[in-house]
């Protein structure tokens, strides 16, 4: 059995995808959903799933080993970052090496960076008036969007659209390409 361990900043969407995705699996788990908001939807969804959740704080996250300790006792084997905003801290990393993925609503290493999440990056998109965007699958390293990506997926970007209908394409994809990823990469397929 393959574990794996989400972490969400909102919503939650995508982990809710992936949670359904994985739900009947014999081989793949989703045994524990990690927030830094404790307001975060995504942890209804990890409750209406019946999966452990843990919210942590910046000195928690950046300056003690609990959620190092807590992803060991769960014997996680992936961490999905699914709208996750803040920077994965290198001894996390370090501990994790190529076992951290992230997604991105955008085509990288374009529309990548610091600050670049969520509505700003479809904003940009838009304001350099590209003709395609779409989304990004990659490892994580110590720099924001940075690491080797795995997959990307492209859309349609029309003159008509505004960051909230450039969103929802974009969600569309995220939701169709993300657990089927997740399940080539822990199955050795990618
Ligand atoms: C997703 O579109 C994801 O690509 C993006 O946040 C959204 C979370 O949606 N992540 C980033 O922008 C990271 N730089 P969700 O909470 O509905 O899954």
């Amino acid at each position: 059995m393959k574990i794996i361990a989400i972490f969400a900043s909102g919503n939650g969407t995508n982990a809710q995808r992936i949670m359904e995705y994985f739900s009947g699996s014999s081989q793949i788990k989703i045994s524990l959903i990690l927030s830094n908001k404790n307001d975060a939807y995504v942890l209804e969804r990890a409750k209406n799933f019946k999966i452990e959740s843990c919210v942590f704080d910046k000195s928690a996250f950046y300056e003690s080993n609990k959620i190092i300790d807590i992803l060991s006792d769960h014997n996680i084997d992936l961490i999905v970052l699914a709208g996750f905003l803040w920077l994965i801290p290198i001894s996390l990393i370090n501990k994790y090496k190529d076992k951290i993925i992230n997604i991105h609503p955008a085509l990288l290493p374009k529309y990548g960076g610091k600050g670049m999440y969520g509505m700003r990056v479809h904003q940009a998109v838009l304001e350099a008036k590209e003709k395609e965007s779409g989304i990004s699958i990659h490892y994580v390293n110590e720099f924001y969007d940075d690491g080797k990506i795995v997959f990307q997926s492209k859309c349609k970007v029309y003159p008509s659209d505004s960051p909230e209908t450039l969103a929802e394409r974009i969600h569309k994809l995220e939701h169709k390409h993300f657990a089927p990823v997740i399940e080539k990469l822990l199955m050795g397929k990618l």
